[in-house]
């Protein structure tokens, strides 16, 4: 006997933008988990810089719906040390936390990524409300339906895919973020600029001095369009799950997430990204797909913007191009890799020109201005 059926499965997801969504006269939260109790878990980096958060989540939620508030290390280190992932899983575990219950993180990507994990693992799946306290995280990881932690040095070997039943976008979160960590989200916006939203990258382009000003009000909707960008892409665009071989909204991340990996991940992944974008930039112009005068602009948008594109790292090009094979193993069948052809518009490769991407990782080291 042999049948042959397919599966399908539907998933609510949710994405809402608001200010001070932990706080009582906020229903955002009230309305995802409703009676049901929740677990919370904040990132500890975001913990110090606004200590209210812990007492402001026990209130919001009460004794009856409260399962219990815990810090996780923030950044990098949470993803690479897997004691950290067990930790979380034995609280939501111990907590009495069901199908039913919810689990709320709230940190910067890297604690939404193990929470995330945990959640998705325990009882084989608990739902999971996210609420990205960085720029990356809320313009990008948060609204994505994947998780991961890091194995042997190798980012995100462990991880699944689980929709969150909501993420929460409150811009007063990153009001005490780090320089670094600010400018993270904007290489992730102008990556799902380049691939989708010609407008997006103008209005980042003419945003460049609001946003290093850090002023809130100009950085909200930039966020809120590359995490709309995102949600659309994830919702609609056919392959949530990644079945396919092209990761369409990972422009830049053969070689951002090498990178990270060759600087022990020293390196922000908003930074890699961004060095990432200027590498395939380069490389698509010396292809010939983009426009020489478009590769310019990509590359003085990342430069305004701050992002050092001249990393020592990038000297190694051999161990770098071993990203190329690592990106192509993570999701299966041939290498894909989408390039940047113009603004909203993308060229599909699946070869790549070895000499040709040294040359553009090499005009990348040696000062990304002059590279094109
Ligand atoms: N799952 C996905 O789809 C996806 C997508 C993109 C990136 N990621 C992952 O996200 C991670 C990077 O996330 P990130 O850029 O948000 O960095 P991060 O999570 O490493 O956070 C950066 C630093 O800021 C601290 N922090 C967070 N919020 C703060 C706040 N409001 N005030 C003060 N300090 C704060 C953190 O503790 C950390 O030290 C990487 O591991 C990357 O792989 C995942
Ligand atoms: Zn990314």
């Amino acid at each position: 006997m042999r049948k042959e059926q397919a599966v399908r499965a539907t998933f609510d997801h949710r994405l809402c933008v608001t200010r001070n969504a932990i706080s009582p006269g906020n229903a955002s939260l009230d309305r995802v988990i409703g009676d049901n109790r929740a677990i919370v878990f904040i990132d500890d980096h975001l913990a110090l810089a606004q200590p209210r958060l812990q007492n402001d989540t026990r209130n919001m939620l009460s004794a009856d719906r409260h399962a219990g508030t815990h810090l996780v290390p923030g950044g990098e280190r949470c993803k690479t040390d897997v004691t950290v992932f067990f930790d979380i899983a034995r609280r939501i575990a111990d907590a009495g936390i069901d199908r039913h219950s919810h689990v709320i993180a709230i940190g910067g990507g890297a604690v939404l990524d193990v929470v995330g994990f945990a959640a998705a693992t325990v009882h084989r799946g608990v739902r999971l409300v996210r609420l990205g306290s960085t720029t990356l995280a809320q313009a990008d990881s948060a609204v994505g339906v994947k998780n991961g932690i890091n194995l042997d040095g190798v980012k995100n070997m462990l991880g699944s895919f689980a929709v969150p039943v909501a993420v929460i976008n409150d811009a007063e979160l990153l009001t005490t973020l780090s320089d670094t960590d600010w400018r993270g989200g904007f290489a992730e916006a102008v990556k799902v600029a380049l691939i989708k939203d010609a407008a997006l990258f103008n209005r980042i382009e003419h945003g460049i001095d609001a946003l290093n000003a850090r002023d809130l009000a100009a950085a909200e909707p930039i966020i809120t369009r590359s995490a709309e960008l995102h949600f659309d892409h994830i919702t609609s665009g056919g392959d949530p799950f990644e079945q396919g071989s092209a990761r369409p909204l990972d422009m830049g991340h053969w070689s951002a997430h090498r990178l990270e990996a060759m600087t022990s991940f020293q390196l922000r992944h908003g930074d890699a990204v961004a060095i990432g974008l200027a590498i395939d930039t380069v490389y698509a112009a010396r292809l010939g797909v983009l426009r020489d005068d478009d590769a310019r602009r990509i590359i003085g948008c990342l430069c305004d913007l701050g992002f050092d594109l001249s990393h020592p790292a990038l000297e190694d090009t051999g161990g770098l191009l071993v990203g190329l094979e690592q990106f192509r193993e993570h999701l299966g069948g041939p290498l894909t890799l989408i390039l940047p052809a113009g603004f909203g518009a993308t060229a599909t490769v699946h070869t790549v020109d070895e000499k040709l991407l040294i040359d553009a990782v090499r005009r990348i080291a040696d000062g990304a201005l002059s590279a094109v």
